[in-house]
């Protein structure tokens, strides 16, 4: 008997240990380089214990092999490229674009699955066709007022402060869920003190990674063979019963707001949309459901609120370590405002130019998305290298490796918006800078983002300097529960009013 166990348990090691090898000789035995990986969690360990976010993982490796043009990586067990270099990223991300169209985050696509940032081929296609209409340039400055007003209100809450030290990563979220509940669904969220345990929840079950993820990386594809869910049922049912209410209270029929949920009560009403197909020749409908609406509310709510939240925090948290920067930039806005007759329009928010600097320097250090990810729908030989990316294979880009590289950004850690005068960013590579994506699948909300947070920006500096606290960090921790790079415990600075 013991004898037996014996055997069992020698075979057994046997085994594990030939998986372990085979499986982690995937990039060497094509001749890329890999960091070392770690059995079973491959170089995804300190994601998977929850002590690092993905975002920074990429950018050590990326650091790492500094003369590499792509690097092999192991999510788990499951082989990846990330891609280093700059002329094979306009490649995949542009003009191979046809053949990376999917981010290869699959799960069930009932609930809100089929949303855009999640949804694939064509699906995802005919969902981008259908909303890119809503950022245009006119349709912000029809939404500008909403903002403005939003920002005031965000304003005169800051002046009933007794206290000057606060957190803003919180204060801020405050501004831009009501920005978002104002703009795209009609909502009226600025006295959400009554709102805020039920928001603060779903924040919490939508942005904390689950172990799903590292699931599908051991066994990529189970989460859709399984018909299995991102989102707990509790996140589900909020999204549809506010998708629910607000169409009642429209009575099933588009307001004059001309706003997202218009959009979608449009569709809605017509019950199907037609496909956008590569192939033209052929015409295919997708019918609307309940569940493709609420999972469009659900992607732009999360979206719309959070990263920009995120950024905002991130700026006031470098304006007040650099208060050479706020100086430069309050004297702009007072100046530029009173060209503008005291009245925040969209032309005013355009003469901001410094401000579009730091906005542009926060993101390029505090990179909110990261790593941008994409799926390979055939075998494709990477330009300029011998590496096959195999059918159904994740490539990554780290933008925080890219936007940290010395060789890209001198003093990379140094806060200094001038990196993005004019002449400084026409002689970058077009792939050196990418916090909101690149190509056909970038961020479709870029536009939207830029607004609200300016107008954010310039009304409180048009009112109050920040300045550091003595809990103000020296040193910026993410937090590694988080799907988006958020300061890990907030940010506290002091808030003060302008003499
Ligand atoms: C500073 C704020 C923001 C940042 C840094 C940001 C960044 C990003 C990034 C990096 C991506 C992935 C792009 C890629 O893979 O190439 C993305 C996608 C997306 N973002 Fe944003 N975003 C911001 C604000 C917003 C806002 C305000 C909205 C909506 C109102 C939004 C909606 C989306 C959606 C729907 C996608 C998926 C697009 C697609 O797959 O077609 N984002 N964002």
């Amino acid at each position: 008997m013991l004898q037996y166990g014996g055997t069992i348990v020698i075979t057994l090691a046997v085994v594990i240990y030939w998986y372990i090898t085979k499986t982690y000789s995937y990039w060497k035995n094509r001749n890329v380089i890999t960091p070392k990986p770690v059995p079973f969690f491959g170089n995804w360990k300190e994601a998977a214990f929850r002590r690092k976010t993905k975002g920074v993982i990429f950018e050590e490796i990326y650091k790492q092999f500094p003369n590499q043009k792509v690097v092999g990586v192991y999510r788990m067990t499951t082989p990846c490229l990330l891609i280093r270099d700059l002329d094979i990223i306009k490649h995949v991300m542009i003009k191979d674009f046809d053949l990376f169209v999917d981010r290869g985050v699959e799960f069930s696509k009932e609930g809100l699955g089929a949303n855009l940032f999640h949804a694939d081929g064509e699906l995802w296609r005919t969902l981008r066709n259908q909303f890119t209409p809503i950022f245009t340039t006119s349709k912000l400055k029809n939404m500008l007022h909403l903002m403005t007003e939003r920002g005031d209100k965000f304003v005169q809450y800051i002046e009933s402060f007794q206290n000057s030290e606060q957190e803003i990563h919180g204060l801020v979220q405050k501004y831009t869920i009501a920005t978002i509940a104002a703009c795209a669904f009609g909502l009226d969220f600025d006295n959400m003190e009554d709102k805020l345990p039920i928001l603060k929840k779903v924040d919490k079950m939508i942005l904390t990674p689950t172990y799903s993820i590292e699931l599908d990386m051991l066994f990529p594809g189970i989460l859709k063979k399984l018909n299995s869910s991102l989102f707990p049922k509790f996140v589900t049912n909020f999204f549809f019963n506010m998708v629910r209410q607000i169409i009642s209270e429209r009575n099933n029929t588009p307001s004059s707001r001309k706003d997202f949920m218009d959009l979608l009560i449009e569709l809605k009403n017509k019950g199907e949309m037609q496909k956008t197909r590569r192939n033209e020749a052929e015409t295919k409908t997708l019918e609307i459901t309940e569940s493709l609406i609420a999972a469009q509310a659900f992607v732009f709510y999360i979206a719309g609120y959070e990263t920009s939240a995120t950024t905002m925090t991130f700026l006031l948290y470098e304006l007040a370590r650099n208060l050479d920067v706020q100086d430069k930039l309050i004297a702009e806005i007072d100046d530029v405002i009173s060209k503008h007759n005291g009245q925040i329009t969209y032309e005013c928010l355009t003469d901001m130019v410094y401000l579009d600097k730091v906005f542009k320097e926060t993101l390029r250090m505090y990179s909110i998305v990261d790593p941008l990810q994409r799926n390979a729908v055939a075998d494709y030989k990477v330009p300029g290298t011998n590496v096959v990316v195999k059918k159904g294979q994740t490539i990554l880009v780290s933008p925080r490796g890219i936007h940290k590289d010395p060789s890209l950004y001198p003093e990379p850690e140094k806060f200094d918006p001038e990196r993005f005068s004019t002449e400084n960013s026409a002689n970058r590579h077009p792939c050196a800078y990418m916090p909101f994506g690149i190509g056909p699948r970038n961020c479709i909300g870029m536009r939207f983002a830029q607004t609200q947070s300016r107008v954010c920006i310039a009304k409180l500096l048009s009112k109050f300097r920040i300045e550091p606290s003595t809990n103000t960090q020296k040193k910026m921790e993410y937090e590694p529960n988080r799907l988006l790079i958020a300061p890990a415990g907030g940010i506290y600075v002091n808030i003060v009013k302008r003499k």
